[in-house]
């Protein structure tokens, strides 16, 4: 037998009982002539003691294990001289009678510590042994507990798990897809799901009426920390369903979910339509663990004589509360922070309302002290707060000032990681221009409907219509998105056509689907979450690499493994590829 107990498990309930561990050697010491060894498994770690007095020799091969070993021991439940209150079994310790050294171990090229001296290189190399680590090993339980409670909750609501296939045609879903020779089809391409999106629709057609699956997308996308080339969605889809349904029964799971794992009450999400989200933070995925939202002043600070403001379609701004005490050097840090290139900003205008009730602005040649006022009253300003403005054509400058406010809010500390905050957005634009290909393209997918009411306005206004589609964002991250889906086959190849296909382009990509609503498609709509993101969101990670237990880097290599890598000539000629 190798064990009869976990390395977390033993406690002063035990004393006296004759007990079984096998682990991994964390470390050993010698003190008052005995040696103490801790030994680590998943669920915990025990010390254990040789004592020279009961048997030198024992104690001897004790001292001679390295780190890392696994060995298996047998011995007594003592109770501990010196008692370690932070870990459960830190009461008790085992008087070892036998050794086993079950296999040894080299030296790791990192510490297997919470605080490990292992950069992210080496521990992605070596990530099985990254993956010893309490805190590694802690994101993926969470993972796990998650994953079983998702399971749980869309069972209970009648959800059936159903499996579709990875080897598909692509779907165009805005990123590039992975491919996949065919060998038995030379010159041909299988591509790797961007998500099941067809698939899922095509088993609400089925009938199925309630799906899900946790299930691996790829996407050939740039990455970043919260993008991975293979990631996982919770993908679910609903029939004879209207938005508010779909909105329910996920909040639903959400809260679920808080509560089972966090033993938090969320209450209700909030809502706020695409429109007002931009309008009000510049940004379709807002962090609204704090306020701090966006102040349009067109009508108070243009016709002034400055310039920059007069000449721009949008001048806003934010209001830093307790900053109007931040130093010129503070304040000349924002506006480098802005003229960042990848922000873009040409520069920022403050207005510093004093303790003392004094207003003074880096404009103030401008403004006249009732200007400055009307200015201060636009954002409810107290002594203290400091406004910060820019100017500029409105898309950008919202997106540049969105991103000085999640930098002012950070610095404010205000955006706590074990602080919650979720939002759905809704109503988002049906389409959107894309001045590269110089055609509109579908902002989520081209299945998601139109907004009954603005159907008309896809021949005269198509950036005005917008689509039954929320995304679920939660403290600044989008989490999910889904969309009401197109089931009638006729709107459906207008949607194309209004997309740029020609029929005969629709019907090579996408016949399959059309065929099918003809064949009777309920009215269908669904959402998928980023499992990564929301049990990073979970955990307090910023990156979701440290919820994967495999994770590739950001040259999307997995360094462990070494791949991607080439592929022998004759496994070419056998696919009928050619290099260059
Ligand atoms: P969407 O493209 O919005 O929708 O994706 C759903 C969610 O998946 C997560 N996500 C990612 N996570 C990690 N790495 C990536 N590269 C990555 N890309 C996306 C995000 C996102 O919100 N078929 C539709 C869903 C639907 O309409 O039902 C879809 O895939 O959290």
């Amino acid at each position: 037998m190798h064990r009869t107990h976990t390395c977390g498990e033993l406690t002063i309930s035990d004393l006296g009982k004759t007990v079984v561990l096998s682990g991994w050697v964390q470390k050993s010491r010698d003190l008052g002539g005995m040696t103490f060894i801790d030994v680590r498994d998943r669920y915990g770690i025990t010390q254990l003691v040789f004592d020279p007095a009961d048997d030198e020799s024992l104690r001897s091969e004790a001292r001679a294990l390295g780190r890392e070993y696994v060995i298996k021991v047998t011995g007594k439940v003592i109770e501990r001289e010196s008692k370690n209150p932070k870990i459960p079994t830190g009461e008790i310790e085992i008087k070892v009678a036998r050794l086993e050294v079950l296999s040894a171990a080299k030296l790791p090229p990192f510490t297997i510590e919470d605080d490990t001296d292992g950069g992210d290189d080496l521990r992605m190399k070596y990530r099985y042994l990254d993956l010893r680590r309490n805190p590694v090993r802690d994101n993926l339980i969470l993972r796990h507990r998650l994953a079983q409670e998702i399971r749980s909750y869309l069972d209970v609501h009648h959800f059936l798990e159903v499996e579709t296939p990875v080897l598909i045609k692509s779907t165009p879903e805005g990123a590039r897809d992975f491919v996949v020779p065919s060998r038995m089809n030379p010159g041909e391409f299988y591509a790797l799901p961007q998500s099941p999106q067809t698939f899922k629709q095509l088993l609400m057609v089925s009938g199925f009426d309630r799906y899900f699956q946790i299930v691996k997308c790829f996407r050939d996308e740039d990455l970043r920390a919260d993008r991975q080339p293979e990631f996982t969605q919770i993908d679910c889809e609903m029939s004879f369903v209207e938005q508010e349904d779909i909105l329910q029964l996920f909040e639903g799971l959400v809260k679920h979910l808080f509560k089972q794992v966090k033993d938090i009450d969320l209450g209700t999400i909030p809502r706020l339509p695409y429109d007002e989200a931009m309008r009000l933070y510049g940004s379709d995925k807002p962090d609204i663990r704090f306020g701090m939202p966006f102040v349009e002043l067109n009508s108070i600070l243009q016709g002034a004589g400055f310039p920059v403001f007069d000449n721009a379609p949008l001048v806003v701004g934010i209001n830093a509360q307790g900053c109007a005490s931040y130093t010129r050097k503070q304040l000349d840090a924002l506006t480098d922070f802005v003229r960042r290139p990848q922000i873009g900003a040409s520069g920022l205008v403050y207005l510093r309302y004093n303790e003392d009730g004094t207003l003074k602005s880096s404009v103030d040649k401008f403004y006249n002290q009732e200007q400055l006022q009307a200015w201060a009253a636009a954002f409810d300003a107290r002594p203290g707060d400091l406004l910060l403005v820019m100017a500029g054509d409105t898309d950008r400058v919202r997106k540049q000032l969105s991103e000085l406010r999640l930098e002012i809010a950070s610095q404010l500390g205000l955006r706590e990681k074990g602080v919650f905050a979720p939002l759905w957005v809704t109503d988002f634009p049906l389409l959107e221009w894309d001045d590269e290909s110089e055609r509109y393209h579908a902002m989520h997918h081209p299945f998601t409907s139109p907004k009954a009411e603005d159907i008309p306005l896809l021949e005269t206004q198509p950036a005005r219509v917008r689509a039954n589609a929320y995304d679920l964002v939660i403290n600044g991250t989008e989490i999910g998105g889904g969309s009401i889906r197109i089931h009638d086959r006729d709107l459906q190849s207008l949607m194309f056509k209004h997309l740029g296909f020609t029929p005969e382009e629709a019907q090579k990509q996408f016949g399959f689907l059309l065929e099918a609503f003809t064949y009777g498609a309920p009215p269908h709509g669904g959402i998928a979450f980023g499992f990564d993101r929301l049990v990073a969101v979970f955990a307090g990670l910023d990156s979701i690499r440290d919820v994967i237990a495999f994770p590739k880097n950001n040259a999307g290599r997995d360094v462990m493994i070494d791949s991607p890598s080439a592929i022998s000539g004759e496994q070419l000629s056998e696919l009928g590829i050619a290099l260059r």
